[in-house]
């Protein structure tokens, strides 16, 4: 029996998606030992030329998904508050796994949602909501799970880091740099979440609440985005062999928590200051591995899609083996918030 899929948005990272389904089909089929059809593929207008073309339904009613008894899994890559909560609600309500690459989502109503896939017995994935195709979110609650995480550092917007890199390497425009970003499919649909530095807040939220088992909401964070730093600032911090990034930090201190997303001036031979353009990369510091740091693109249609579908296949595995796995699990610790000093 194939597994079927329902998807919800066909843009940047829905086509992603398909492509490396359909691209990848034979080595994902070898390892999972099943067949995955995208059954139907909810948009707003189904009128209208694709770049990706399949054996699938594209529609604009999400009853024919949700209400679907065929389809196993739901993918919700529309991004945005509501209609998309709850249209994952009702798709754990209706026995359905969800995989989800919406950070905004999460970082607002991720508790809401773990306990609703935790009480339907269903799995709720979100790879790729942090760092695009980095595999940040299993690093931390798998392969680093035997450590107390003590701090995490790093670049966890793309979009910022495109614009600041090419600032400061070629010395071109903010806007023009922006629109860039904007065409190429890295930046939000409101691209004031990214350079104001809200994106990176609510994925900050997302891995400091996995790091140190705690509950860290946006509102924690304290945010400063980069739409003040300039050319010139730029041009300073390269005369004193240093360049400036937007870096997301939150540490495990014996006073609470701190998180914080601002732009900080880096040496030139900082490990950050040379990840460039569209890469992201985030330092983690565990009390038995020591120092660990993952790179890769953190932004974009594959890598993106890279992680949703990574997030496909642990569910497949998941319904494999005949149990949810313990990703849903909503227990914390209330470790406080320390007050992030400017
Ligand atoms: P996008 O290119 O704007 O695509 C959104 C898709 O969802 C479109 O196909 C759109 O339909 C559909 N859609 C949106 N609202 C809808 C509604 N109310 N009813 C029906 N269809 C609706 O967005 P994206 O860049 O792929 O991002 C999707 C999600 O992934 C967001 O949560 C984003 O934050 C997250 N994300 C993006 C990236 C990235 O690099 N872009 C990386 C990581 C995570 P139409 O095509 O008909 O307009
Ligand atoms: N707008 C986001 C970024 C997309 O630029 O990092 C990936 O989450």
């Amino acid at each position: 029996m194939p597994i079927n899929i329902g998807m919800l948005g066909l843009g940047t990272v829905g086509s992603g998606v398909v492509n490396i389904l359909q691209q990848n089909a034979e080595d994902i089929q070898t390892r999972t030992q099943s067949e995955i059809h995208i059954k139907k593929i909810l948009v707003r207008n189904p009128s209208l030329p694709r770049e990706v073309q399949g054996d699938f339904q594209l529609t604009d009613h999400v009853e024919d998904i949700l209400q679907d008894p065929e389809i196993d899994i739901v993918v919700e890559v529309m991004g945005g508050i509501e209609p998309a909560r709850s249209y994952i609600l009702e798709a754990l309500r209706q026995g359905k796994h969800v995989v989800t690459a919406n950070k905004d989502l999460l970082a607002l109503h991720g508790q809401e949602l773990l306990e609703t896939a935790s009480a339907s017995g269903k799995d709720l994935y979100f790879e790729a909501s942090v760092a695009g195709g980095i595999p940040i979110i299993a690093a931390l609650k798998h392969a680093l799970a035997a450590n107390r995480i003590l701090a995490l550092m790093g670049i966890i917007n793309g979009t910022t880091n495109y614009i600041l890199s090419a600032m400061a390497e070629q010395g071109r425009d903010y806007f023009e740099v922006l629109a860039e970003a904007q065409s190429l499919g890295y930046a939000e649909s409101n691209p004031s979440a990214d350079v104001d530095g809200l994106d990176a807040a609510r994925k900050l939220s997302i891995l400091a609440s996995i790091a140190f088992n705690s509950r860290v909401t946006l509102k924690d964070v304290f945010v400063e985005g980069i739409s003040k730093i300039t050319r010139e600032d730029l041009a300073y911090a390269a005369e004193l062999g240093c360049t400036i990034k937007l870096l997301a930090i939150a540490k495990h201190q014996p006073e609470g928590i701190e998180v914080r997303v601002h732009p900080a001036i880096l040496p030139m031979n900082h490990p950050l200051a040379s990840v460039n353009g569209v890469f992201n990369a985030i330092y983690v510091v565990g009390d038995a591995v020591g120092e660990t740091m993952f790179y890769g693109r953190g932004a974009g249609s594959l890598p993106t899609g890279s992680a949703v579908v990574s997030d496909i296949i642990r569910v497949i595995r998941t319904i494999q083996s005949g149990s949810t796995s313990m990703i849903n699990c909503t227990c914390y610790r209330d470790l406080g918030i320390k007050a992030a000093s400017e």
